[in-house]
């Protein structure tokens, strides 16, 4: 069953903190809890997808006065393809329309840009590499915002 029939879902705000074991476990299990530390987490907004009360997908919003980020999305793995990173992602595109902000950008895994493209992200032409993974700089352009 999609996560958008179940009713025990909430999608709320948490702390830095509380987005850490998931990234931890989930994108960078080999390296030290320390590296998914971000340096401006404390000034960032954090949402995370609850099941039953239980934390299975989280997100990080960098909002300054150079652009607009998202980063660590990060859905448990025991819990992947189920649509809870969709749910939390489509949440953020209403928070970035609701904040009226025109242009929202990731570093993005090269493996997942098929699936930003969903939400209306596209691929940019910068790249990078970093810890063995190649990154493609994806973005959207909100037309309806001024
Ligand atoms: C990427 C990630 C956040 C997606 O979260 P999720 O909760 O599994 O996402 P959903 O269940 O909402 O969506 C899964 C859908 O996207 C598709 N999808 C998953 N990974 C994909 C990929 N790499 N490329 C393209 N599509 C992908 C699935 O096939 C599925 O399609 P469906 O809806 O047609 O069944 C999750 O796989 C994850 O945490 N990965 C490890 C961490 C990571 O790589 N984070 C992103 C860093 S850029």
């Amino acid at each position: 069953m999609k996560a958008t029939n179940s009713s025990n879902l909430k999608i709320i705000e948490i702390s830095a903190q509380e987005t850490q074991d998931l990234r931890h476990r989930v994108m960078w299990p080999n390296k030290s809890k320390k590296y998914v530390e971000l340096e401006n987490d404390a000034k960032g907004i954090h949402f995370g997808l609850s099941k039953d009360s239980r934390l299975i997908s989280v997100v990080s919003l960098f909002i300054t006065k150079d652009g607009t980020q998202f980063r660590k999305l990060a859905t448990e793995i025991s819990e992947q393809g189920s649509g809870y990173g969709t749910l939390l992602l489509n949440h953020l595109m209403a928070v970035i329309t609701n904040k009226k902000i025109k242009r929202l950008w990731c570093n993005a895994r090269a493996d997942k840009t098929s699936f930003y493209e969903r939400f209306g992200m596209r691929s940019t032409s910068k790249t990078f590499a970093k810890g063995g993974i190649d990154y493609i700089i994806m973005e959207k352009i909100f037309k309806s915002n001024p």
